[in-house]
């Protein structure tokens, strides 16, 4: 059975496991494989201005084991809004489900811890286009129009914006 718990520094190790499992995606959106300090990036890392606790790391557990993790920023950038950094599914863990499941059950957490938040909001990077933009459409997200310039060292792409709102009489939705 899948649980959803948060990944802490604790689980660093399983969340480094996991960012290896699929060397392509870091090379898809950096143009280089995993380095040995991202999972400590990963639960580090937030924007500007955003305060600790509006950064939560998710992490959906199969027995024992971190099959998914979804990043979760709150209020940004703006006040009802909640922005996906990421969500990667263990790279022996594709193509059943495990991905959409990640993805609902940080829905349902974004709609019970946090009730300001209507509007669900990412980013996808064009070089990552193909792995991730029928993903997050099959789920419902909607492209906003907006686009990015997105640059890692080398690598030159456009990021994408897309959102997804949050129905509910509470949410005004
Ligand atoms: C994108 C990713 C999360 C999908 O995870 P997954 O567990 O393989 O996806 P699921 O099995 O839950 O698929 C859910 C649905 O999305 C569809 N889907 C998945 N990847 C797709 C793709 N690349 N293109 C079109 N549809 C896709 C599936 O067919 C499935 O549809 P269905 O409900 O009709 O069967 C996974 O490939 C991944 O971790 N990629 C690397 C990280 C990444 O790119 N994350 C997204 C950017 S933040």
């Amino acid at each position: 059975m899948a649980v959803l718990r948060e990944v802490v520094s604790g689980d660093v190790d399983a969340l480094q496991e996991l960012i290896e499992s699929d060397p392509g995606y870091a090379e898809r959106v950096t143009g280089y494989p995993p380095g040995a300090a991202d999972a400590q990036s990963l639960l580090m890392m937030r924007p500007e201005g955003l305060a600790e606790e509006g950064k939560r790391v998710l992490g959906v557990w199969e027995e024992g084991q971190l099959v998914a993790v979804v990043d979760l920023l709150r209020g940004y950038p703006v006040g009802h809004t909640a922005f996906i950094g990421l969500l990667e599914v263990h790279g022996e863990h594709r193509g059943r489900g495990v991905g959409a499941a990640a993805y609902g059950l940080a829905e349902e957490y974004v709609v019970r811890e946090w009730p300001e938040v209507r509007t669900l909001r990412l980013a996808v990077v064009d070089t990552n286009a193909q792995q991730a933009q029928g993903f997050w459409e099959k789920l419902g997200f909607e492209s906003t129009g907006e686009s990015k310039a997105y640059e890692y060292d080398k690598l030159v792409s456009t990021s994408r914006l897309y959102e997804k709102q949050l129905l509910g009489e509470e949410r005004g939705g």
